[in-house]
């Protein structure tokens, strides 16, 4: 039998990102295999101070405060850059694509400051260098430009770039808090990065408007020719007023590209956006991306912009694609087919759920308890009832909802209620959709 390849991560970096890839390589390890036919496997990782309290457990001899070691290591293949900063970052980098690795990266800050020097190096060692983490956390916004819109020019981008302002801003809005007490409580939930002024003052996400400007327009835009403002401006007040003007104040990074004098204009402000915008109604720590495309028109992508499971999850999906480059793979990864133990279609009767019913019926007393009757043989309960009657003797409308049942049960009632003396149309019925519940 042949025996599977393994491809082994190193990881420079053992914080909230290091630790959440080092944490689902291992927990899915069976799932990589399957899908990418090689064993994927974090064997080390690196840190400043090695006796640190860390959630996520790790061998003690997989630990080191010597990242170059890894970069290194010849048993190594491959690097997740998840240290931060900019010049050690950078001189790790250049030195793994001397040795002839690829390098998965989060580190925004770097690409914005050195991009152009790094994405050349990489070319001329003819390795990856893969950064989807590095924009919007675990929202697929890299390859979404890159590949699925490759059709596009895009005259606008523009977004919620940065989750902790995001935050800030929607609880001063929604809770009436002040600025500071927001971001006193953005500090104590692990919000808000070691330089403050990165999130606060729209540094991060110029950072991340930046490798957009260049991903959808191919240009380095300088940060230092680019207007950069914060949100500690922003007011209770002037909170109110956008709302009393159908808008919300959002910290956004702006991208336009004028196609007559081809000039790319990058920013990053706080701005009144329209409630029409989905980005407007982008809340909390969420990040949101509103792409206008030239074939395509808009595209929306919202989803959380940081946290460890999130980002790990785009750092994992970089890694799987420099792996496809390494083994060959040309195709899009292996289709996943798992044997019916494991997983298999519910069937639709035990399919549950709530569903509202929209009934026209004889406006006399005691129809309504009739229909609940009905549906009770069938045990279904009601939720919330409203009659509302038409007069003249024309039926009344009567709008239920249901408390949760299954698709049996209710296709049941359906039938007795079309029998029911009284009921004078056929019933309409609607699920109503639950996002939290799973459906069984
Ligand atoms: N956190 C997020 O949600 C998020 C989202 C998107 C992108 N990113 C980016 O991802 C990168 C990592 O962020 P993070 O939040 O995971 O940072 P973090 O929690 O501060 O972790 C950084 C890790 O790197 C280690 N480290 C720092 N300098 C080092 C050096 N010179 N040598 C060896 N180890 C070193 C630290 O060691 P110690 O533990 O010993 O201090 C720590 O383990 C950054 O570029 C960040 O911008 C983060």
């Amino acid at each position: 039998m042949n025996e599977i390849p393994t491809i082994r991560v190193g990881i420079l970096g053992f914080g909230t990102v290091g630790q959440g890839t080092w944490k689902h390589l291992h927990e899915n390890a069976n799932f990589w295999e399957k899908i990418l036919g090689v064993r994927l496997v974090a064997t080390r990782a690196s840190v400043r101070k090695l006796d640190k309290d860390r959630k996520v457990p790790i061998p003690t001899e997989a630990l080191t405060t010597d990242s170059l070691a890894i970069v290194n290591d010849p048993e190594i293949d491959l690097i997740c850059e998840l240290i931060g900063g900019v010049e050690e970052a950078k001189k790790l980098t250049l030195q793994a694509f001397a040795n002839g690795k690829s390098v998965v990266t989060a580190n925004k800050a770097l690409i914005c400051e050195h991009g152009n020097e790094l994405f050349e190096a990489a070319e001329r060692a003819g390795v990856q260098y893969a950064f989807e983490a590095s924009v919007a956390g675990g929202i697929p916004i890299i390859k979404v430009l890159r590949e699925s819109l490759v059709a596009n020019e895009f005259p606008l981008i523009y977004g919620i770039l940065n989750g902790t302002s995001n935050y800030i801003l929607t609880r001063m809005e929604t809770e009436g808090a002040s600025f500071q007490e927001v971001l006193k409580d953005a500090r104590e939930l692990g919000y808000v990065e070691a330089d403050e002024s990165l999130d606060l003052d729209g540094i991060d996400a110029a950072h991340k408007a930046v490798i957009l400007a260049y991903l959808a327009h191919g240009i380095w835009v300088d940060l230092k020719d680019i207007t950069v403002e914060g949100i500690s401006k922003i007011s209770n007040a002037d909170l109110d007023a956008a709302q009393k003007l159908g808008c919300k104040i959002k910290l956004i990074g702006v991208i336009r590209r004028n196609f007559e004098n081809d000039h790319v204009s990058v920013a990053v402000y706080p701005a009144l956006v329209p409630m029409a915008e989905i980005i407007a109604r982008t809340d909390g720590v969420f990040n949101g991306i509103s792409l206008t495309g030239s074939v395509v028109g808009t595209v929306v992508l919202t989803g959380r912009g940081a946290g460890q499971d999130p980002t790990a999850g785009s750092v994992i999906s970089d890694l799987v694609d420099v792996v496809k480059g390494i083994r060959g793979i040309n195709s899009s990864i292996k289709l996943l087919h798992v044997s019916p133990d494991q997983c298999k279609p519910a069937p639709a009767i035990e399919v549950t759920g709530c569903y509202y019913l929209r009934l026209s019926v004889d406006d006399r007393p005691g129809q309504l308890s009739k229909v609940a009757e009905c549906l009770a043989e069938h045990a279904i309960s009601l939720a919330t009832v409203s009659q509302t009657p038409h007069g003249n003797n024309s039926p009344a409308t009567l709008i239920l909802t249901t408390h949760e049942t299954n698709e049996h049960s209710i296709a049941q009632a359906m039938a007795s209620l079309e029998e029911l003396p009284g009921v004078e149309e056929p019933p309409v019925l609607f699920r109503m959709f639950d996002p939290d519940s799973n459906g069984e």
